[in-house]
């Protein structure tokens, strides 16, 4: 496997050309939720197409289904009809263990939540990934590492979550989901739980890399004003049904050479 930091340079202005190639493609998806008598319909037909390479931000009220189209696209749910296609691949036509594989190799993902294993160290909960992906050893180390260095956590390396702040979790987060270099980070409110200036720590980060790595980005946000800043796309849902799509020219890369 080739090394993380082959690819990667420090930070922008270094540039992955943008691709046209379709990176995300939904069809008329929808997930409906049957509860008792009830159907909540929390995703409710969006087609979308995102490009390649691009950084979109989703936005919404409160349950408007922004989770639920995320975790569709992640592949850790099944859509009740529709289409989805990552890269090319179907993922309703993946079996359970393609599916599983798709979510290990293809998806980085990180949550407002964190989702880090409380009893292992920043090093184990971030070379997890690669064991899944049955990396040998001295490769998970090595990868991991820089992962981790990535992130700006080497002093950091042998400590657990719970001797991190919140900030410092989240970068970890943010290390495991790059680890195995995902084509696509889904990014579910990475920064609400966070102070801004943590948050706009987190944001700096998956910016770069978007830029560096070429990772394609899908964000939900609450907040327009954090989407302005980053997103190059804003698309907006309400009550399961995407109600807006416009394009953003992101005001914290102004004077940054593309
Ligand atoms: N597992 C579930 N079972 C039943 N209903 C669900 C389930 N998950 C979500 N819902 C419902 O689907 C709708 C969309 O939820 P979703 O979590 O996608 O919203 P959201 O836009 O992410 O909201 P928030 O901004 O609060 O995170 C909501 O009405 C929610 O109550
Ligand atoms: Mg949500």
């Amino acid at each position: 496997m080739a090394s993380l930091n082959d690819n990667l340079a420090p930070a922008a202005p270094t540039a992955v050309p943008p691709t046209t190639a379709p990176g995300i493609r939904t069809d008329n998806v929808t997930r409906h939720y049957t509860m008792g008598e009830a159907t909540i319909r929390a995703v409710d037909g969006i087609s979308l197409q995102i490009d390649a390479g691009d950084f979109v931000a989703l936005l919404g009220s409160s349950g408007s289904g922004k989770s639920s189209l995320l975790n569709l696209i992640a592949g850790l749910d099944r859509p009740t009809s529709g289409s989805i296609v990552v890269q090319g691949s179907d993922l309703a036509k993946l079996t359970r263990l393609e599916l599983a594989q798709y979510r290990l190799r293809t998806v980085g993902m990180v949550f407002q939540s964190f989702n880090l294993i409380p009893s292992m160290t920043v090093h184990e909960n971030v070379e997890l990934p690669l064991r899944f992906a049955e990396v040998d050893r001295r490769e998970r180390a090595k990868l991991s590492r820089e992962a981790i260095e990535r992130v700006g956590l080497a002093a950091r390396i042998d400590h657990k979550p719970t001797q991190l702040s919140g900030g410092e979790q989240q970068r970890v987060a943010l290390a495991r989901a790059l680890v195995n270099q995902p084509k696509l980070l889904l990014a579910d409110e990475p920064t609400g739980n966070l102070d801004s200036k943590t948050g706009t720590g987190i944001m700096d980060l998956i910016d770069n890399f978007n830029r560096t790595l070429g990772m394609t980005v899908l964000m939900v946000t609450h907040e327009r004003s954090l989407a302005e800043r980053y997103a190059r796309r804003l698309i907006f849902l309400a009550d399961g049904k995407l109600v807006a799509d416009e394009p953003n020219i992101p005001t914290h890369t102004q004077g940054v050479r593309q």
